[in-house]
């Protein structure tokens, strides 16, 4: 047997479920992908994958916790550019995304919007630049921690305002949503995976779409670049980790189970209304992953060191 349980149960891997560890809130766009691939990969694994959502410091303690943990197979991360923007954000952190990991694949691109909450008086993006420069301090802006993609996303977007918004971190972007909703923050950048609803229930105001060209799914959103803000891009990218030391046989398993669901019709159809875009196949490995993360890590640091941006 390739990995025995905990209880002592022998045979192929794996044998008993596996635990895959989401960074944030239940109900969220990082759970959202991690529910709908946890599933799809379950039918080639022959056994179910159990989501376990971990929240807190930006994701950054999930993957403390997947870095620490036994590397028997059983445990793996999806977590997204917060695994490369994590050591310029975090000056005291506990594991290294470069070292403490072995890699799985890639699984899928997912686009952001800029959302006020119904009432902002803003109505598009031109207003909104005005409200914001009018506003700075006075205007809350949601986010999932120092780490997340939100945090990310509204750190760009203030430095290219030139204005200083006040953030209201939660552990996830549905808490956040859930806020906005109800009026408790005024906006919010978060994925499509969670927006999407949304906005086709017309329950957010929708200032624009953070990719350099317009996505197929919300075909009349402009994007933020249209609307004066040049270059301005945050897309967000999902990787599989596990410990390092984990073996190879099974993260060739899991890569392979991985590699079956970003073909599940089910999953990719998903994805797709969610605005989601599979990577290609180059990106779907491991080696896909790790050197892309290294490419992440180096992109990301200069520009959050630029900005200034960390926790001790
Ligand atoms: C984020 O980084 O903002 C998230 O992906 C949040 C989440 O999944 O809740």
């Amino acid at each position: 047997c390739l990995v025995s349980g905990s209880a002592g149960a022998q045979g192929a891997y794996p044998n008993h479920p596996i635990s895959l560890v989401v960074p944030f809130a239940a109900g969220g766009p990082t759970d959202v992908v991690a529910r709908s691939l946890g599933a799809a990969m379950s039918k080639t694994l022959g056994q179910s994958i159990i989501i376990e959502n971990r929240t807190g410091a930006g994701g950054t303690l999930a993957s403390q916790h997947v870095a620490r943990a036994a590397p028997d197979g059983y445990t793996f991360l999806i977590h997204h550019n917060g695994m490369a923007t994590a050591p310029a954000l975090y000056r005291k952190l506990s594991f290294n995304p470069l070292t403490d990991f072995a890699y799985v694949g890639q699984v899928a691109d997912v686009p952001m919007t800029l959302l006020g909450r119904k009432d902002l008086p803003a109505n598009d993006m031109k207003d909104f630049i005005k409200y914001a420069k009018e506003n700075g301090n006075k205007i809350n802006l949601a986010n999932a921690g120092l780490g997340a993609v939100s945090q990310l996303c509204g750190m760009l977007l203030q430095e290219s305002l030139g204005v200083q918004f006040t953030t209201v971190p939660y552990a996830g972007t549905a808490p956040a949503m859930t806020a906005l909703l109800g009026g408790q923050v005024d906006v919010l950048c978060d994925q499509t995976t969670q927006t999407i609803p949304q906005i086709k229930a017309d329950r957010v105001k929708l200032y624009g779409v953070t990719t350099l060209d317009r996505i197929k799914t919300l075909p009349d959103a402009p994007t933020l670049q249209e609307n004066g803000l040049k270059g301005f891009e945050v897309k967000v990218w999902h990787g599989v980790y596990a410990p390092k030391g984990t073996p190879p046989e099974a993260i060739a398993k899991f890569n392979e189970a991985l590699r079956a669901a970003l073909k599940d019709p089910a999953f990719t159809q998903k994805m797709a209304e969610l605005g989601a875009e599979i990577v290609p196949e180059s990106k779907q490995t491991p080696q896909g992953l790790q050197t892309w993360l290294q490419a992440e890590v180096d992109k990301w640091g200069g520009v959050i060191r630029k900005a200034g941006v960390y926790a001790d």
